[in-house]
C-alpha cells in the first residue's frame, strides 16, 4: 500500500468527503452499542479518530471519549468542529497510545488499522490500554471479506487494488489473539443509502479515500470517466448501499 500521510493530502476534504449523515451515524452507535457492555458510562479510545467523524457521537452515547490521532492537520479539524465536553483529542498512535494502562472500557478503530505501521506492536498496545474484559472495535476491511460499493467496478483493477490495502481476517485474528484478545463477534454493519449517486460522485471526486491515492493518472482519469457515464443514466437515484465488516475482540 502507498501510505497516505493525511498532513499533506485529504485533511482539507475528509469531513466534507467522508461526512455521515446523522441516520448512519446512529446506525454505527448502534452497532457498537449491541457489543459493548450495558453499564455507562465507559471509558472510550477512539484511535486514529481523524477528524472526529465519531468522537463525539461516542461521548455521548458511551461516555467520555479520548481521540488519539497522529496527524497534526486532522486533529486541528477535529478540534475545530463542534465540540463535547468529554471528548478531548491527543497526538499520538495505535502504536503509542498517550494514556494509562488499563485506562479505557473499550478503543474503536474505524477505517485505521490498515493505515497502522507496526501490526504486532498496536495490537499489544491496545491490550495495554485496554482493562480486562473491555472490548476491541475493529471497523477494518479485510481482503477477504471486502465490501464492494457500487462504484469501485468503475476504476480499471478497482476492486483487487482496494481489497489489496487490507489484511485476510484469519491474519489479522491470528495477530490479537496472539497478545491476548479473543474474538467477541463478527458481521456487517449496512448504513442507510449516503444520498443520490450524483451526490457520491460530488463526494468521491475529493478523494478522501486511501483507495485512490494507490492509482495512476491514468487510471483516475478513465475510473472517473466512466463512473460520470453511468452516474449521468441515474443522477438522483439513491447511492446503493453494502455491507462493512465490523470485528469485536475482547481482552481475557
Ligand atoms: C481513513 S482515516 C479514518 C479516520 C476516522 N477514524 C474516521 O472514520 O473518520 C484514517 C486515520 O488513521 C490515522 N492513522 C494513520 N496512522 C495511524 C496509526 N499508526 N495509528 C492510529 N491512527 C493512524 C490517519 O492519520 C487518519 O486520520
Amino acid at each position: 500500500m502507498r501510505s497516505i500521510d493525511y498532513d499533506t493530502e485529504q485533511h482539507q476534504n475528509y469531513a466534507r468527503g467522508r461526512a455521515l449523515s446523522q441516520q448512519q451515524l446512529q446506525v454505527w452507535i448502534d452497532a457498537f452499542a449491541a457489543v459493548l457492555p450495558e453499564r455507562r458510562p465507559l471509558s472510550g479510545l477512539d484511535v486514529g479518530s481523524g477528524t472526529g467523524r465519531f468522537t463525539p457521537a461516542l461521548a455521548g452515547a458511551f461516555g467520555p471519549v479520548t481521540g488519539v490521532e497522529p496527524s497534526v492537520r486532522m486533529r486541528e479539524v477535529a478540534q475545530a468542529r463542534a465540540q463535547h465536553p468529554d471528548v478531548r483529542y491527543l497526538a499520538g498512535s495505535a502504536e503509542d497510545l498517550p494514556v494509562p494502562s488499563g485506562s479505557a472500557d473499550y478503543a474503536l478503530l474505524f477505517l485505521s488499522w490498515h493505515h497502522v505501521k507496526d501490526k504486532p506492536r498496536a495490537a499489544r498496545e491496545l491490550a495495554r490500554v485496554v482493562r480486562p474484559g473491555g472490548r476491541l472495535l475493529l471497523r477494518a476491511n479485510f481482503s477477504d471479506h471486502h465490501p464492494r460499493p457500487w462504484w469501485l467496478a468503475h476504476f480499471p483493477r478497482g476492486y483487487e487494488t482496494d481489497a489489496a490495502l487490507f489484511q485476510p481476517l484469519h491474519e489479522v485474528i491470528a495477530m490479537f489473539t496472539a497478545v491476548g484478545w479473543r474474538v467477541a463477534s463478527f458481521g456487517t454493519v449496512t448504513e442507510p443509502s449516503p444520498g443520490t449517486y450524483g451526490d457520491m460522485l460530488e463526494r468521491l471526486r475529493l478523494r478522501t479515500l486511501s483507495f485512490f491515492g494507490q492509482l495512476g493518472p491514468d487510471e483516475l482519469e478513465a475510473g472517473f470517466r466512466r463512473l460520470e457515464q453511468a452516474v449521468a443514466a441515474n443522477p438522483g437515484a439513491p447511492a446503493p448501499v453494502f455491507a462493512e465488516p465490523l470485528l469485536t475482540l475482547e481482552l481475557s
